[in-house]
């Protein structure tokens, strides 16, 4: 009778964790979509709550490493990425205007693969930046970066 009841409750710490792992795989699909589908149209200029100075803040914590106090490409840990793999020129206007903020919120949640670019270029979603973050970084890019804006109709 024991026995019975212990096989019981073993499927039901089954049954539960399975139902939880499909549930939260469902929710972080979810919002993760919606997260992409939120921002406005890909030609227009992102701007988060906190603005650009939330995105200069977060901008020094966890991307100088690679590229730069400056944007430049050119942070301490860039020459130790691997052969031919460099951090982008943020400053680099011709570059970033081919981009639409979508892109960018793109690689910069998602990480470079996502994106077809070096996987040296980590993801910032997952529990590291909110949705809100990435998109001020984007604003602060755009305005103090690379002083651009997508150049697409
Ligand atoms: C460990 C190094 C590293 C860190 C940290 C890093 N990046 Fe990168 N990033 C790269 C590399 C390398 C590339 C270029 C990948 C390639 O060319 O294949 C890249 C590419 C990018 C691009 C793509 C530009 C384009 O051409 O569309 C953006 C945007 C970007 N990074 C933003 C950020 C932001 C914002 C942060 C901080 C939240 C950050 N990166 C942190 C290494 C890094």
């Amino acid at each position: 009778m024991m026995c019975q009841y212990k096989y019981k409750m073993n499927i039901l710490v089954i049954i539960s964790i399975v139902l939880s792992l499909i549930l939260t795989s469902g929710i972080v699909g979810a919002s993760e979509g919606a997260g992409m589908k939120a921002g406005p149209g890909s030609n227009a200029t992102w701007s988060g709550k906190g603005g650009k100075d939330s995105g200069r803040e977060n901008f020094q914590a966890w991307c100088t490493g690679c590229h730069g106090d400056e944007g430049k490409g050119d942070g301490p840990l860039a020459e130790s990425l691997g052969e031919n793999i460099f951090p982008r020129d943020l400053t680099d206007a011709s570059i970033l205007s081919d981009r639409t903020d979508a892109d960018l919120f793109k690689v910069i949640k998602l990480g470079g693969p996502a994106a077809g670019f070096s996987e040296a270029m980590p993801a910032q979603g997952g529990g590291m930046l909110t949705d809100e973050e990435i998109k001020n970084l984007i604003l602060y890019i755009r305005a103090d970066l690379c002083k651009c804006k997508h150049k697409g109709k």
